[in-house]
Parts: C-alpha cells; sequence; structure tokens
C-alpha cells in the first residue's frame, strides 16, 4: 500500500472541446473553462502539499488545429500569464516551461521567460507547463545533443547511462511523476512525457477538464495511494 501525498503529478487536461459542444458552445469556451479550471486546481494542489505539478498545456500535435483554434489558445495563454502571473508569485508558486519554444510567438516567448526568472526562487509548488511539446521530440533532442558531445570529443560513448541522458531532457530538474492523471475518458499518453512517465502510476477520469475539480484530485490520489508500486520488481518497494 502506497501512503502520503504524490510528489509529482502530471495531468493531461482532456475534454475542453466535448464540454463545449456538449452545451453547444464554441471550442474556445471550453478552453477558457479548462484555463479556470486550471486555476482552481493550482490552490487546490498547494492546499493539498503537493511539490510539483506538470500540465499539458499545447502538445506539438495540436499545432496542426485550425488557426483559429490555436489563436484561441495562444491568446489565453498570453491573457494567463499576464494576469496570474502576480498571483503564482504570491502564492510561492515557481513556473517553468518545457517544450519547443521557437514555435511559440516572440512576446509569449518573454512573458513565459519573465514569469520563470520572477518565480524561480518559489518552493511552495512547481507548476511545469508543456507547452508545444512532445514527448518523441524531447528524446530525439537529447540524444542529438549528446551525439553532438561525443562528436566534439567531450563525452566518451561508453559513459552514456540514464543519468546522463535524463540530464539532456526538458524535466531535467524535475523528478519523474508520481501519477499520471487523463481527463474525459481517453486512456492514451498521447506522446506526453514519455521517458518520465516510464514507472508512473496512471489515474483516468471520465469526466471532461473543465468539470475536474479538487475532489477528483483528491479521489485520483486516493487511487494512487492503493495501488503498490513496484518498479518492476516482485517485492513492493514504496
Ligand atoms: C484538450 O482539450 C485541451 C487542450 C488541447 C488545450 C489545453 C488548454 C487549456 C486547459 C486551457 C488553459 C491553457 C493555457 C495555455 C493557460 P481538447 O481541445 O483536446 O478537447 P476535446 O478532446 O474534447 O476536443
Amino acid at each position: 500500500m502506497k501512503t502520503g501525498i504524490p510528489n509529482h503529478i502530471a495531468v493531461i487536461m482532456d475534454g475542453n472541446g466535448r464540454w463545449a459542444k456538449a452545451r453547444h458552445l464554441p471550442r474556445a469556451f471550453g478552453h477558457r473553462k479548462g484555463a479556470e479550471a486550471l486555476r482552481e486546481l493550482l490552490k487546490s494542489a498547494i492546499e493539498i502539499g503537493i511539490p510539483y505539478m506538470t500540465f499539458y498545456s499545447f502538445s506539438s500535435e495540436n499545432w496542426s488545429r485550425p488557426q483559429s483554434e490555436i489563436n484561441d489558445i495562444m491568446g489565453l495563454l498570453r491573457r494567463y500569464l499576464q494576469s496570474e502571473l502576480a498571483t503564482f508569485h504570491k502564492a510561492g508558486i515557481r513556473l517553468k516551461v518545457i517544450g519547443d519554444r521557437s514555435r511559440l510567438a516572440d512576446d509569449i516567448i518573454l512573458l513565459i521567460e519573465d514569469a520563470e526568472r520572477q518565480t524561480s526562487d518559489n518552493d511552495k509548488l512547481t507548476v511545469v507547463m508543456a507547452l508545444s511539446y512532445g514527448g518523441r521530440q524531447e528524446i530525439v533532442e537529447a540524444a542529438r545533443n549528446v551525439a553532438l558531445k561525443v562528436q566534439s570529443g567531450s563525452l566518451d560513448a561508453t559513459e552514456i547511462s540514464e543519468e546522463l541522458f535524463e540530464k539532456e531532457l526538458y524535466t531535467k530538474d524535475i523528478p519523474d511523476p508520481d501519477l499520471l492523471i487523463r481527463t474525459s475518458g481517453e486512456m492514451r499518453i498521447s506522446n506526453f512525457l514519455l521517458w518520465q512517465l516510464a514507472y508512473s502510476e496512471m489515474v483516468f477520469v471520465e469526466k471532461n477538464w473543465p468539470d475536474f475539480t479538487k475532489k477528483d484530485l483528491l479521489f485520483a490520489i486516493e487511487e494512487y495511494q492503493k495501488r503498490d508500486r513496484r518498479y518492476g520488481s516482485a517485492a513492493e518497494t514504496a
């Protein structure tokens, strides 16, 4: 039996579109409600005492959505970074963004850099936002960096280990998630944290993301606490 609060919870916030469709509203409303749900959940995470949370906010595959929807999500992100920064900071949240920033608008990149800088010493809750993020792309980029080091002679190929490889990932300073939650009833990883989720427990929730509340988070944590985490061994290790 695993007791205690997970150190790191990763969340795939899915179902904004379906939430809106069920109410005959444009998809943009679903994303707006999703952003509100995220804001409330961060408060809950602090109340519960979860040290790390990672949210899949925009995947590398999401760039293939209609431009109008991309604009809606980016607009929301821009407003979010502007309006929430002071609140985040006051609440003791440290913000970190992972993903391919080069595809984001210049002003959004600046907002992210500013938010990361301002909140870098906070220690209540680390919020990792995966933006323009793809797990395969992250691993390929890490492999390329390792290869370049070998090519330049600064690294010997025999020194390549899991520990060394992890240092090339976006998440190099972040512990692996203990628990993955995905909303909206889908049961897939969808290219999220492919390396980091190797031993994470997974909880799938039927509700769409805008309806996900503190109560649902607590339920997922209870579910996690019932699981035996064996990390591939026969003995109970946790
Ligand atoms: C998944 O729902 C959600 C997204 C692709 C975007 C996530 C965005 C938010 C939660 C809003 C907050 C974001 C920021 C950046 C502050 P979906 O559109 O895939 O829903 P569907 O599967 O029902 O169509």
